[in-house]
């Protein structure tokens, strides 16, 4: 793209609005009954994940913590476990420090500035965008990853997301396509059409309301844009699980607030056997020989690594006293493992064993 897009505003968002009028999503649960507690819980679980994803944990989320006091008040425990199962749990840690500012610094009334909302935690200026126009309308541009893949084909944007210059250049195209009147639709359109029939591979451009100005489908570029970083292979890093076993229970722990699966309950770790004994011998003041080792049981993929997961068994024939004045550490019960907030990969694990 060379410049402003050559399309005039109004012939872009006017057959945007138009097909969000035929064709756009208005029944999602944070749609009905809209408030910016509602809507800006529903945005933080879209952030990486899909809507048919999100709908059940949204219900949960919305029936225990129904408004911003009662999740500022929640344990963080409560929080996570609600959360388990849909990753990138710092959403959910930002999600109740914002809440928790919110009730400290706004009376409990979700702030109505860009800049008031943006400088919550977890709340970037696409996010801050969305839920004012939905839930207050006024009136912001939005860049979420589906708008984002709308523009960049649309107008050719060179380059790719992390660059400065390619964000400008899409920001730029969202502030100035963005409609006055209307902006919650046309924003929710921006995204259903991102979602629904720009998708990342075969796009069905003849069904888009943006093929009369698309460039790429002009063009047949659909597959160049958004352009991809150039790929780095993922670093891979290995760790021992150690599976305590006593009777019908097993040791969990919970892992440090930060960093990953930050605050959730998981099995302790070492980095090799041979630091299993240590371990015991530091945490719990005994030692006890593991039955079973398996090696990389699973791989679980992050953004920026994969993680290779081994698991050491250890059955155990009495409790440890050590365990019992440590409250990041515990010995749980099997039936009452759903009560705690575990990470995925983890959760799988113990349900083989
Ligand atoms: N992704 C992020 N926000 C969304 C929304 N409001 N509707 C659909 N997908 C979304």
């Amino acid at each position: 793209m060379s410049g402003k897009p050559a399309v005039r505003t109004d012939d872009f968002a006017g057959p945007v609005l138009d097909w969000y009028r035929q064709f756009g999503r208005k029944d999602l649960p944070w749609q009905l009954d809209k408030t910016p507690y509602r809507v800006w819980v529903s945005e933080i679980m879209l952030q990486q994940t899909q809507v048919a994803t999100v709908i059940p944990y949204y219900q949960r989320f919305l029936e225990k913590f129904s408004d911003i006091r009662s999740l500022a008040d929640a344990s963080t425990d409560a929080v996570l476990q609600l959360w388990q199962g849909l990753g990138y749990y710092a959403r959910a840690r930002n999600l109740q420090r914002a809440a928790q500012i919110i009730r400290d610094d706004y009376q409990a009334q979700f702030p109505r500035e860009l800049e008031q909302v943006m400088n919550l935690p977890g709340i970037g200026r696409s996010t801050a965008g969305a839920i004012l126009t939905f839930a207050s309308a006024q009136s912001w541009p939005i860049l979420d990853g589906n708008v984002k893949r709308v523009l960049a084909r649309c107008f050719r944007v060179a380059g790719w997301y992390g660059q400065g210059k390619t964000m400008k250049a899409l920001w730029d195209i969202a502030e100035r396509l963005t409609p006055r009147q209307h902006t919650g639709q046309y924003n929710q359109a921006m995204m259903d059409i991102g979602a629904t029939l720009c998708l990342k591979t075969s796009p069905t451009c003849e069904a888009c309301p943006l093929c009369h100005c698309c460039e790429s489908y002009q063009y047949g570029t659909q597959a160049s844009y958004p352009e991809k970083k150039p790929k780095k292979t993922k670093p891979v890093k290995q760790t021992l699980m150690l599976l305590h076993k006593y009777q019908d229970r097993l040791l969990l722990w919970r892992r440090p607030a930060t960093g990953i699966w930050g605050g959730l309950w998981s099995l302790p770790e070492v980095a090799c056997r041979d630091d299993i004994d240590d371990w015991q011998r530091q945490h719990l003041s005994m030692t006890s020989p593991c039955s079973s080792i398996s090696e990389n049981l699973l791989k679980h993929q992050f953004t920026h690594f994969r993680l290779d997961i081994s698991l050491a068994v250890i059955e155990l024939d009495q409790l440890p006293a050590k365990v019992s004045d440590n409250e990041d550490m515990a010995f749980v019960a099997i039936e009452q493992l759903p009560e705690y907030g575990l990470p995925t990969p983890v959760r799988r694990i113990l349900e083989t064993q």
